[in-house]
This record gives C-alpha cells, structure tokens and sequence, in this order.
C-alpha cells in the first residue's frame, strides 16, 4: 500500500552560506530519505524553502548596508544553485517571502487567535536609547546564563544551543551601537504554548522508534514547564500581523512563521500541480507520515512549538518523526561559516565530485553523537571506500564483460555459489530498506558497501579472468552473476549516490523499485568509462 510521505525539512535562513555540516545535519538526509520513499513505491512530498525572515537577515543587511531583499535573494539563490548541484531531489523549494506564505500564516494566526490560544501582553524589551529602537532577538548579544558563552545572542546560544530570551542575557549589548539597552514596555502577541503541555505530553509520550537524544531532549524540556512566547516583534521586516490592534512597527516572529512553511508549501505545491485541494492527502490524512528532517537546535521548535501551534489550529497532520542529527565537527571544531571553521558548500563542491561528498557525508551523518570530519577524512573515504569497492567493483566486471563478451553473458547454468551470492544482495536490500526505514541512514549505507564487498568476495573466490581460459561458458554465468548482482547493490547505493548511478541507467536500465533487476542475457555492454575519479588530496591541500 502506498503511504502519503511528508518530508519536511529546516528551512534554512537566506542570511549567509551554509556549510557542510547543514548539508549533513539536514538535507542530505532527507534526500536520502526521500529517493528511498520513491523507490519503495510512497507517495512523496518533499518540500521546504529559503527563512527569509527575522533579524539574522536585518541585522546583515544593516552590517552590509542594504535592504534584506538584496540579502534574501544572494542566498536563496546559491542554495537553489547549490541544491541542484548537490541534487537535493526537491519537490518544492520556495521561500517564507510567498504572498500565499502569508496568507497562511496569517490564517493560521486569525484561527488561533478565535481559538483563544493566542493573547495580547505588555512586556518589557531591550531598547537601544542611541539607536532609539527595540532590539529583537539577534540585535542584542551578551553572556549566556547557562554556559557563559561570551557571545550568545538574543534568540540562542550558539555554544550550549539553549534557546534563550534576550533578558536572559548577561552585560547585554547592542549590535548596533554596542550601546548598554534598557528596558522599554511594548505590547505583543503571545502564543499560549502552556495550553498544550498536556496534550504535547500525551503527544510525546506515544512516540516509538524515536532517536533517543531528540526524546529525551523534548521531554525534558516539557518538564520543565513550557512557557508561553511572544509571536511578534518590534521589526519592519516579517509577515505583517493580520489585525491592526499593536500599532505600526509590529511584525510576526521568524520562528512562528518558518514552521508553518512546511503546511504553505505543500499548499503551493499543490497550486502548481493544478490540484489545489492535493496538499490534504498529505495534511487531512491519518495514514499520511511526516518526517521532519533538522539539527538538533532546532528540535524544540519541531517537537513542541510546531505541534502546539498545529494542535492550536485544529485538524492537521502531527509530525510523526523528527530525527534530528547531532553536529558535524571540523577536526574538533563546531562548523561556523561566520568563524570561518568547517567548509561551505560551494568549497566542499569544489572539492569532490557531488556524489563523492554524498557518500562521505552520509558516512558520518552525526545521527547519535557529535560527529567529526575533514578535507583528509572525505578524501580518505572516497578514496579507499566509495572508489576501492563500489566503483572499481562495477568498473572491473563491466570490462570483462564487454572484453570477454560484448553482452549480458547467458547465465542459465549457475551453480550454489552464484545463487547464494544472488540471494545475499536481496537480502542485503532487504536489511537497507529496514534501515532507512527507520531513518537509520548511516548504516544502510554501510549494508550497502557490504553488498559491494561481498561481490568482491565472490570475484576473489570465483576468480573468473582465470576460468575463461579454459572455460568461457562457466566464466560468463560468472560474470553474469555479478553483474546481476551490483544490479542489486545499485538499488542499495541509489538513494545515496544519484549522479552515478544514473550513469548506469543507460547499460543497466533505470533503478525504479527497491528490488534487483535481473540483467537479461544479451543485453549490449560497451566500454565501461569510470563511475567516480579519485581524489588528489596532495592538489587539494595545495589548493587551500
Ligand atoms: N531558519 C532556521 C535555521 O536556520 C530553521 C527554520 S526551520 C523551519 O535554524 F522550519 F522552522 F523553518
Ligand atoms: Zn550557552
């Protein structure tokens, strides 16, 4: 039975170039993800966008001293550049800045509101008396109250990844005129997120399968009491609120809005498609599933807020999993574009060919724990794992197949050895499916190199460049296994590496379900030419 799949990813904000360690804590795997989905038959809606809204974008343009649009468009566009580059296999990347994105925010809040989960307070925020305005969320920086972090923003500490209210903050400072803020009152909009407590527990507490660490983190969070938070700002840049009762100057929060992509999207999507209404299969719809695919810093907007704001609103689809990664490390150091630490995107596509990144990422997709990488590392990987094993493999018995026979040889006549090579790949389908099932990505990827060795394993035994000396017959059934065979590790290998195996499309015939093709006999093999080039980690260094 096919399964309605949303595949809902963090929406990264335009405000600068992301880094290798987004493109493994969120992307890459849900792309993984996704290609699976399709193969196994599942109806997939894959979407998420460039955040274009909230100070990370204002406080940028005012550094750089132009509008947030100029900012905006920059980096939405190298992501949609690099998406494609890196083949993120989308079925929509929009933006927070889409007039229907608006109005389904706005609906959203409006309903809320009528729903009596939404109230009007009068707080006290920092104010800069130099600047003379209020200084939302990242205009204010200081000293962590949790890990003393010198350099923590209004919003969140980048250190510890506490979500913090900026006057939490200790020796608070202007961003922009490193002024010393006092307090001011202001009225805004509050999200009752304590109505929901009750229900996110229930909520949580049925989750299974769940990676602990994501859990653990949310529950621990609920237990410590949710507190209602204010879903507007003192900014000109941001959705416009759909009631004019706070004045001029107010804007709905980024973090309110980014969440509530996942449903605009999906209702765009379905716009595009002709179908307006198609977005409810997905939405209005018990047996649909919805992964959420973040870092962990953003688990408690995914966990909590987002579920209290789609119980607030009534009738939609809850996230079913959300299997948040750990960070990537760069020889130690957590990725920082700002700090200079790690490698961006475009420098890692300079470097490696997309589906060598590919593997090399997925390889240490940081599912559990922190995870560690280099330029050494990824070369390392490429090299002596995804080069050594799966390309040379396909590389070597696409030659002797040609060189010995031109074609798919006949394989009628095999014997226990080859059967048990045959039944070995479907078994290892099998194990991947169940692994990236359960988003366990890391290790289906590691079932699928097994695939690969244990077709090396077989050549090695069968020693086929010998037997076709004395017997060509036999030589070709066992050839023809293996070809059979990495017909079968490719189904494996196909949600992780697109780009090659796509290559093979035109010999082996596309990968379309999660199962292994038999090649038929006589099919035409020509001169294979190499599915990956190695990596000169000399030049690269060189390079740098
Ligand atoms: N822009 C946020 C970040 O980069 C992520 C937003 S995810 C969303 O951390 F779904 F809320 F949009
Ligand atoms: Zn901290």
């Amino acid at each position: 039975m096919s399964v309605p799949v949303l595949v809902a990813v963090a929406w990264p904000y335009a405000s600068g170039s992301r880094h290798l360690g987004h493109l493994a804590g969120a992307y890459l795997p849900a792309d993984v993800f996704a290609r699976h989905q399709r193969l196994v038959g599942n109806e997939v809606l894959m979407v998420s966008g460039s955040d274009v809204h909230g100070t990370p974008i204002t406080v940028r343009a005012d550094a750089e001293g132009v509008t947030p649009t100029d900012i905006v468009d920059r980096f939405h566009n190298e992501f949609v550049r690099q998406w494609e580059t890196v083949g993120i296999s989308w079925d929509l990347y929009t933006t927070t800045g889409t007039a229907n994105h608006a109005e389904v925010t706005q609906d959203m809040f409006l309903r809320q509101l009528e729903n009596g989960h939404i109230d009007k307070r009068i707080s006290e925020q920092f104010f800069d008396p130099q600047a003379e305005r209020f200084l939302p969320d990242r205009y204010i920086e200081g000293t962590c109250p949790h890990c003393q972090y010198r350099e923590a923003r209004g919003d969140q500490c980048d250190s510890c990844g506490r979500t913090l209210d900026a006057v939490e903050l200790v020796e608070p400072k202007s961003k922009i005129t490193g002024a010393t803020p006092v307090l001011r009152e202001t009225e805004h909009f509050y999200f009752r997120y304590s109505d929901f407590g009750d229900q996110l527990a229930e909520f949580l507490g049925a989750k299974k399968g769940w990676r602990p660490h994501v859990l653990n983190f949310a529950k621990g969070w609920l237990e410590e009491g949710l507190l209602d938070r204010a879903i507007t700002r003192d900014l000109d840049w941001g959705i416009e609120l759909p009631v004019d009762d706070l004045g001029e100057g107010k804007r709905i929060y980024v973090w309110y809005d980014a969440v509530i992509g996942y449903l605009s999207a999906s209702k765009e999507w379905s716009t595009a498609t002709g179908d307006p209404e198609r977005w409810k299969h997905w939405w209005h719809n018990d047996e649909s599933r919805h992964v959420y695919f973040i870092g962990k810093d953003n688990i408690p907007f995914h966990c909590l807020f987002w579920p209290a704001q789609l119980m607030g609103y009534g009738e939609l689809h809850l996230p079913d999993d959300v299997p948040a990664n750990q960070y990537i490390t760069f020889k130690g150091g957590k990725a920082s574009a700002s700090r200079g630490v790690g490698l961006t995107i475009d420098e890692g596509l300079d470097a490696f060919q997309p589906d060598g990144l590919r593997y090399a990422l997925a390889a240490s997709f940081p599912e559990q724990a922190d995870t560690d990488i280099s330029l050494e590392e990824i070369a390392r990987r490429i090299n002596e794992e995804l080069v050594a094993t799966w390309g040379n493999l396909v590389n070597r018995v696409l030659s002797m197949v040609h060189k010995n026979f031109g074609a798919q040889p006949d394989t009628t006549d095999r014997r226990g050895e080859d059967e048990t090579l045959l039944a070995a790949v479907d078994e290892f389908l099998v194990v991947a499916n169940r692994q990236l099932e359960a988003v366990e990505l890391r290790a289906a990827l590691r079932t699928a190199m097994d695939g690969a060795q244990a077709v090396n394993a077989y050549l090695n035994a069968t020693e086929p460049w010998k037997v076709v000396k004395d017997d060509p017959v036999r030589a070709g059934v066992i050839l023809g296994t293996a070809l059979d065979a990495i017909n079968g590790v490719r189904v494996a290998f196909a949600p992780f590496l697109p780009f090659s195996s796509e290559l093979l499309d035109g010999v082996l015939g596309p990968v379309s379900a999660w199962s292994r093709v038999a090649v038929p006999a006589g099919t035409p093999i020509a001169a294979p030419s190499p599915l990956f080039v190695k990596v000169d980690l000399e030049a690269l260094l060189a390079e740098r």
